[in-house]
């Protein structure tokens, strides 16, 4: 079912987006070479906490933690370990979710630690850049497939591939509630964009081919070709004019 939000709600999702944008920059300003993934989940956990709201993703079909970390050609759901450790030239995706007076709010971005390719620096940028090409599509009438053309078109220009066997999602009550919001083309018109839809607008690109396969823990998404992969992920409301990105300090 996809549900409609009210002005009401939208304001209790930014307030959820609030805090994972919080907890994102508490990560971002610890990201450096040598601590473990294990302590930034510590950090996005306390931030969560602080806040008087809970890490959306801790025991969600159970998983075990409150983030994701996910490092080079781990495309998603890296579960953080104390013995995954930043270096120098690694990218490291980070995805955080937090509940909050009942509406689930979930953004992800992907860092540079030290000093890293060129490649990789060019595959971040175009996972933020595809983002916003897609969302520059999410406008009431348009239709989810306008946003997803527009994300692949951008990634594919740039020489790199979207993963095709996860997808963005409606988001609101649940952490995924329907539409799927794929970050490519497939057969059919797609549905149609409503003010009050909350989704979860999030690029997963691989520098190589874009198959993908899930570890033996489960969880850990990596490239088959051990590519680098970045992702980049805002959840945001349509309204009748300009989408409007719900996890982001205010
Ligand atoms: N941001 C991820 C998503 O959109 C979160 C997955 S981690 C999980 O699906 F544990 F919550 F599944
Ligand atoms: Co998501």
């Amino acid at each position: 079912m996809i549900t409609i939000k009210s002005a009401k709600e939208i304001v209790k999702m930014q307030k959820a987006g609030e805090i994972v944008a919080f907890a994102h920059r508490a990560v971002a300003d610890a990201i450096c070479i040598g601590i473990s993934t294990e302590e930034l989940d510590r950090i996005a956990y306390n931030a969560i906490i602080s806040k008087g709201a809970q890490p959306s993703f801790l025991n969600y079909n159970g998983y075990p933690s409150s983030i994701c970390a996910s490092i080079n050609d781990v495309v998603i759901h890296g579960i953080p370990s104390n013995t995954i450790v930043l270096k120098e030239r690694d990218i490291v995706s980070i995805d955080i979710g937090a509940y909050y007076d009942g509406y689930h709010s979930d953004r992800a971005v992907t860092h540079g630690v030290g000093t890293i390719s060129e490649t990789a620096k060019l595959l971040i940028q175009t996972a933020e850049n595809a983002f916003y090409a897609g969302i520059d599509n999410a406008r009431e009438g348009q239709r989810i497939s306008d946003i997803s053309a527009a994300i692949q078109r951008y990634v594919e220009r740039k020489g790199f591939s979207v993963v095709k066997d996860f997808v963005g999602h409606g988001i609101g009550t649940a952490l995924h509630e329907k539409p799927d919001v794929p970050n490519f083309v497939s057969p059919g018109k797609g549905l149609r964009l409503y003010r009050g839809m909350t989704i979860a607008v999030e690029p997963m690109i691989n520098v190589g081919r874009s198959n993908v396969r899930i570890s033996k823990d489960g969880w850990t998404v990596t490239t088959i070709d051990g590519s680098l992969s970045a992702h980049y992920e805002h959840s945001i409301a349509i309204t009748g004019a300009e989408p409007l990105l719900l996890t982001v300090e205010r």
